[in-house]
């Protein structure tokens, strides 16, 4: 019993180690469905020029994990005031538009 338990043990250790630089996990926030289907439609309108439809770049950079090095608030204050060649989208877009995209770009891809 105590054998099986050590060897199970190793099993999962080695296969948790290899899971770790083979994939990136995606963020674990959650948010509203339907706020991330908003999300994608505002980003087909406003974003797709720029950073493609599946966010993988173009004029601007590639936006698929953003969540890693942003957090919500920087994101969401970007989009408010853009940077550099990003626009800023404070005057175009609701406030809720923005949180709709801000999410969609976080866990929509
Ligand atoms: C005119 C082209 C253009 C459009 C339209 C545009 N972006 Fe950008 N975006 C950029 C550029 C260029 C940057 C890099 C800014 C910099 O120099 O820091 C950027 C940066 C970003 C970043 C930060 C990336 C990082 O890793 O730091 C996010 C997130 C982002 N854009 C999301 C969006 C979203 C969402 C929309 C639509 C609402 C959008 N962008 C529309 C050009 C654009």
């Amino acid at each position: 019993m105590c054998v099986l338990a050590a060897l199970l043990f190793i099993l999962v250790a080695c296969g948790g180690s290899e899971a770790v630089s083979e994939f990136v996990p995606p963020t674990d926030e959650t948010y509203p469905g339907e706020l991330v289907e908003q999300g994608k439609e505002t980003y087909r309108r406003h974003c797709t020029s720029c950073h493609a439809a599946d966010g993988s770049g173009g004029v601007g950079p590639n936006i698929r994990q953003v969540w890693e090095h942003m957090s919500l608030e920087e994101q969401t204050a970007l989009m408010i005031d853009g940077r550099n060649q990003m626009p800023e989208f404070g005057g175009t877009l609701t406030q809720e538009e923005i949180e709709a995209v801000v999410a969609y770009t976080r866990v929509g891809w």
